[in-house]
């Protein structure tokens, strides 16, 4: 097997995958990218190739994925203008000889009708890199358990009110180690070209349930609010969010626009993310953590 690039290897997902990597393939096998590479000392350490790569400058990828066979391609933040840089990073990788690139992709995003702008951004890159002609696996994560037990969970607490518009439609939940995990299986696995994964955890959820579960191992009350899109919408108005991320100020103080969260509960909602799968534990190996157990690592950041 080829050298395996991981994109984004200061960001959470990329640096628990290189590091797993490191576990299972030589370091002089593993190349891993980020905008900063001064947070990744221990790579160079251990003998990997650490190489400067930002997706938002298309001269840097080509000599940054020189040597590549196999590349996990992280998704980045920035919902609506996204695919652009996922395609930079495809078309560098192609010119690169790279022949296999795995996705971090949505789960639910190829259900037709599904209404997640995040979806949008997903799908388009799903579909751009098939049209790219090198073989992909996307890795279709559900939402991360690690994302409810801080950003959801520390200001539904600070607060003591949650309003909600994911209603009563279900999510399996997932750790974010279980995707990392799956994503090191396929890279390091044959058998996984050009095939979807569903990554998922081993129970459903409904987001007022997993409130209700935060809200007694946190010993403070958390009141769900059930309320309509447009009501949604309003709460994040009243924080200042902008609606479209079209509207939001590069390096300003809120990063990201309130149609991705609106539409992500009301994808939820309508069941767009109730889908029941066991690729985890075909491909890590391993059953997926609860979410419970991923709340138990992350409760001693909750307010008191
Ligand atoms: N399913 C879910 O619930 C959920 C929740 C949150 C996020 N996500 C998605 O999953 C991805 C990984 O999650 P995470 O927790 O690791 O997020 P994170 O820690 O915020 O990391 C963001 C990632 O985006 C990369 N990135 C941003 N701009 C880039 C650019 N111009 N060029 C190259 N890479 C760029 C970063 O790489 P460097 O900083 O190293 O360059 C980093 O890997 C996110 O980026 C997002 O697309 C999913």
């Amino acid at each position: 097997m080829g050298k395996i690039i991981v994109t984004g290897a200061s960001g959470q997902f990329g640096h628990a995958a290189a590091k797993m990597l490191l576990e299972r393939i030589p370091a002089e096998d593993l190349i891993v990218l980020s905008r900063t590479t001064d947070k990744l000392a221990e790579f160079v350490e251990a003998g990997a190739h650490v190489r400067q790569a930002d997706f938002d400058d298309p001269a840097s990828l080509i000599p940054a994925m020189e040597g590549g066979e196999r590349m996990l391609l992280i998704s980045t933040v920035r919902v609506g203008s996204r695919v652009e840089q996922h395609t930079a990073a495809v078309e560098a990788a192609k010119a690169n000889g790279v022949k296999h690139v795995a996705y971090t992709s949505l789960l639910g995003v190829r259900t037709p009708g599904n209404p997640s702008v995040e979806g949008f951004d997903h799908l388009a890159t799903e579909k751009m890199i098939e049209a790219s002609g090198l073989a992909w696996t996307h890795l279709r994560n559900s939402l991360y358990a690690e994302a409810v037990a801080t950003a959801m969970a520390i200001p539904a607490l600070q607060a003591g009110h949650k309003p909600e518009n994911a209603g009563d439609g279900r999510v399996p939940i997932v750790s974010r180690d279980d995707c990392v995990a799956t994503a090191v299986g396929v890279l390091t696995q044959d058998g996984h070209a050009n095939t979807s994964v569903d990554v998922t955890g081993p129970e459903m959820w409904t987001l007022p349930d997993a409130m209700k579960l935060i809200s007694q191992m946190a010993g403070k009350p958390i009141e769900v609010e059930p309320v309509d899109d447009e009501g949604m919408f309003r709460y994040f108005d009243s924080l200042g969010v902008a609606r479209k991320a079209s509207d939001v100020v590069p390096d300003g103080p809120i990063p990201w626009a309130s149609e991705g969260m609106v539409t992500f509960g009301q994808s939820i909602r309508e069941g767009f993310m109730d889908v029941e799968s066991d690729d985890v534990e075909r491909i890590a190996g391993r059953k997926p953590r609860a979410l419970k157990s991923v709340l138990e690592q992350y409760r001693h950041l909750w307010p008191r």
